[in-house]
């Protein structure tokens, strides 16, 4: 069943589809956006080399075809056709479905990931139940949540919405913020929290990344940052919730 706010989402990112790769790789390879994907990718690869993944709102795929480099299975869902369609493009395995409601069996998996997805997503217990159920005991669920506690945050508060196309702005997709403090609250049960990678801790605005030499000082601290204890100011803040051994 189609959630109201799901057909929403989807008309969004449906739009969104054309432009979403922009300024992402190979367009601007040591650009923002890129230092995002490098981080998110890193973390995933930590947990899941030659194992199987499965990456919730894989949109076009810029993620997870990095993923099925190292991993044994590597398979992607997501709300919306047209972002599916460059996914499918890239020759990679991914369904139409939310993350609401996973298209797999239980424990299907060893590390079930999402990035940039879940803030969009009202139901975020529900989708982090089925990120959880889907993947094997003793595995992870990757969960990556927009901080309000961060500089990301408070950008987006003092400067207007960006445009994704002619029509729509990004201030027309549902999005939440949930700071790391909230997660004890909307985690599964059958999970812990083992550890959190923070991505963009002080990089004030995208742009800076382009200055050249303040470019280059930023992203080393970013990486060097991001997992320690400042991780909690990250503009994404990425949860590593272990499945317990002993859950069914
Ligand atoms: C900002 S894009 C991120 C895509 C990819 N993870 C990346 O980092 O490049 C967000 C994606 O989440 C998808 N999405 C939003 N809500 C979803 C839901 N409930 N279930 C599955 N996918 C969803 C959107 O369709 C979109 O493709």
């Amino acid at each position: 069943m189609t959630l109201p706010y799901e057909t929403a989402t989807r008309a969004y990112y449906d739009d969104f589809a054309r432009g979403y790769e922009r300024h992402r790789r190979p367009n601007d390879p040591h650009g923002y956006h890129a230092l995002l994907d490098e981080l998110e990718v890193g973390l995933v690869e930590r947990y899941g080399k030659g194992r199987d993944i499965l990456e919730c709102g894989c949109g076009t795929g810029l993620l997870l075809e990095q993923l099925a480099g190292f991993a044994r299975v590597a398979r992607g869902i997501d709300l919306s056709p047209r972002m599916l369609d460059k996914a499918r493009e890239r020759g990679l395995d991914v369904r139409e479905g939310s993350v609401t409601a996973l298209p797999f069996g239980d424990a299907s998996f060893d590390v079930t990931c999402a990035f940039k997805v879940l803030a969009h997503v009202p139901q975020i217990g529900k989708a982090l139940a089925e990120m959880a159920r889907v993947t094997r005991p003793g595995g992870v669920v990757l969960a990556e949540f927009y901080n309000p506690l961060s500089l990301r945050s408070l950008a987006k508060r003092a400067l207007p919405a960006g445009r994704i196309s002619e029509r729509k702005r990004e201030s027309e997709v549902y999005t939440r913020f949930d700071a790391p403090w909230v997660l004890p609250r909307i985690m599964p049960p059958a999970t812990t929290l083992e550890a959190a990678r923070g991505v963009r801790i002080v990089t004030p605005v995208a742009a800076a990344m382009r200055v050249p030499l303040l470019g280059k000082a930023l992203r080393r601290l970013e990486v060097a940052l991001a997992d320690g204890p400042l991780a909690v100011f990250g503009g994404f803040y990425i949860a590593v919730l272990r499945k317990s051994e002993a859950s069914t």
